[in-house]
């Protein structure tokens, strides 16, 4: 039974007896609190970006960038184009399949959810430690997102709760890369097979070799700003099946056959080309992809610089706190983010002195075993519970220098004094 709050049906009601928009804002514009509100958050975004705050992530400016974002410019071209091809292009030339460039990774999800949809009801089953976007995806297609349990020692999806969870409306499973953590899914490709289901690959915290082909037959990327190639937003969808990529192209388009690069690449512009089916307009621009191209390869140099901070943190932490749990790190592992478990009552006590000498901490995810739309839906999840409780994320982030990572450490040995 789906018992999702429908935003529509919300739009529609306040429409039904509403003024119309332009007697709305001349109601309630008040230019004098707009100027305050904007200039509190001002002040909020200079306290926490403040040369003397540490933040727990900070998107690198690779060299290249200003003089290629100058090119694009200049090109005229901004929208969806051929910056958007090339970076498709990276994703497909050594591994085959087909990759679409969308406007986040979000949106890479929900256009696999909405290739593999039959009917209301399917379910997908999604890690109960992720973000929100690894459910929302499907749910906004239609689709149950059932959150499972995930393992102690990796917080990654556990597959014996995944079979435990398959029912005959079951479509598909999606693994999250968690914090760059790559996860070996040879079982789950195989339970996949065996069941006719969809597996798909969130690979937001990691984008790994793109020489090497997904073993999913979806690989879902973001560019967010905290991401391995930081564009602002942006993602990308990899898929095995060539059948679906035009249907794809379609979905994130409006349901159109022709873009507007293919448009007007002749001076007759050509028509617009209808297909069968809607859509929306979940595509990347060329701005962006300029950003992501420009990240692509200093991908490894960045992850070389976050895994040395790993290994500081890994020695001197815990000197200082015989409580915290490090992750077992991999030689595949991304090192998107260093994240620890402690108890709670620690947690929020380190959290706090953190922030009292301007060092930002953060906590990757509460379960979504607990998110109100799928709660009902989500089997037991007792170690996805606990970790919630205990998560704690430290910054880390390419060119953060050996000064800030002494206040990190040295403020976390105050801490626990
Ligand atoms: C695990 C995971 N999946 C999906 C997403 C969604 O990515 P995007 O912000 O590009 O939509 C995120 C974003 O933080 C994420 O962390």
């Amino acid at each position: 039974m789906k018992t999702a709050v429908n935003p529509d049906a919300n739009l529609a009601a306040n429409s039904a007896d509403a003024p119309p928009p332009a007697v709305l804002v001349a109601k309630h514009h008040k230019p004098e609190v707009e100027a305050a509100a904007y200039a509190a958050r001002l002040n909020e975004l200079h306290a926490i970006s403040s040369p003397n705050t540490i933040p727990v992530s900070r998107p690198p400016i690779p060299s290249n960038l200003l003089s290629d974002l100058a090119s694009c410019l200049e090109s005229r071209w901004w929208g969806y184009g051929p910056r958007c091809a090339v970076l498709e292009q990276q994703f497909t030339a050594r591994r085959g399949g087909w990759a679409l460039a969308t406007s986040s990774c979000t949106a890479a999800l929900n256009v696999a959810a909405q290739l593999i949809r039959r009917s209301d009801g399917d379910e997908v089953i999604v890690p109960a430690i992720t973000f929100v976007s690894t459910a929302m995806a499907f749910h906004i297609a239609g689709m149950h997102p059932i959150p499972v349990d995930v393992r102690p020692d990796t917080l990654l999806i556990d597959e014996e709760s995944v079979i435990r969870h398959l029912t005959p409306r079951t479509r598909a499973v999606v693994v999250v890369h968690l914090y760059g953590q790559h996860q070996d899914v040879s079982g789950l490709r195989m339970l996949c097979d065996r069941h006719g289901l969809a597996l798909i690959e969130d690979c937001a915290h990691r984008i790994g070799n793109l020489a090497e082909t997904p073993a999913g037959d979806f690989a879902c990327y973001s560019f967010n700003a905290v991401k391995e190639a930081p564009a602002g937003e942006g993602g990308l969808l990899w898929a095995r099946e060539a059948k679906l990529e035009s249907v794809a192209r379609e979905i994130t388009y409006l349901g159109m056959t022709i873009d507007t690069l293919q448009r007007s690449s002749t001076l007759l512009h050509r028509g617009y080309g209808f297909g069968c089916g809607s859509g929306g307009k979940l595509r990347l621009t060329d701005v962006a992809a300029t950003f992501v191209l420009a990240c692509l390869g200093h991908i490894d140099e960045w992850q070389a610089m976050r895994r040395s901070i790993f290994a500081r943190y890994e020695k001197e932490l815990p000197m200082a706190i015989d409580s915290v749990a490090l992750f077992p790190r991999l030689v595949t592992d991304s090192c998107l983010m260093f994240v620890v478990r402690l108890p709670p009552a620690e947690r929020s006590s380190i959290r706090r002195a953190l922030a009292d000498v301007g060092i930002a901490t953060s906590t990757h995810y509460p379960s979504l075993s607990r998110h109100p739309l799928w709660s009902q839906f989500a089997g037991p999840c007792p170690v996805a519970e606990q970790a919630e409780d205990e998560l704690l994320t430290l910054p880390c982030f390419p060119y953060m220098d050996s000064h800030a990572q002494d206040r990190v450490i040295s403020a976390w040995e105050t801490a626990c004094r």
